[in-house]
């Protein structure tokens, strides 16, 4: 990991590929990564851990599975949330736009369990930045 402060906006004009994290800094044993989405990721869950999400730039919907029925949440830029661990959801993006996402080190996109994973997204424990 680079000494150096990271720039978010350079580090996401760095690369273009959609669902696909690129890892900016680590805290301790977990991830900071970043994110360019548009379109559907895939119905998944994370059985061990909670999924933290910052929008930095467009809006990122998050459908989620819950014991009362399915609802979906609309982060607006600049607005976190938090998937609680082994709640199914499915982040959804309207337009292109950029999130920050917040996990332990090894965490899958496509978590535990999931639906079977389209060729747009990338199942990946997220990318080092070149
Ligand atoms: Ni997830």
């Amino acid at each position: 990991m680079a000494n150096e402060p990271v720039s978010l906006a350079a580090a996401l004009a760095s690369f273009s590929d959609q669902w696909s994290p690129r890892i900016v800094t680590s805290v301790n044993d977990y991830d900071v990564r970043v994110a360019k989405v548009e379109g559907e990721h895939v119905w998944h869950v994370h059985d061990h851990t909670d999924e933290f999400f910052l929008v930095v730039e467009g809006e990122l919907h998050i459908a989620l599975r819950e014991a009362a029925g399915e609802r979906t949440v609309v982060l607006a830029e600049g607005s976190v949330f938090t998937v609680p661990r082994g709640t199914e959801h499915r982040p959804y993006a309207p337009r292109p736009t950029s999130i920050l996402m917040f996990e332990p080190t090894g965490t899958l996109t496509v978590g535990d369990r999931h639906d079977e994973v389209p060729d747009h997204v990338d199942a990946t424990t997220g990318h080092l930045l070149r």
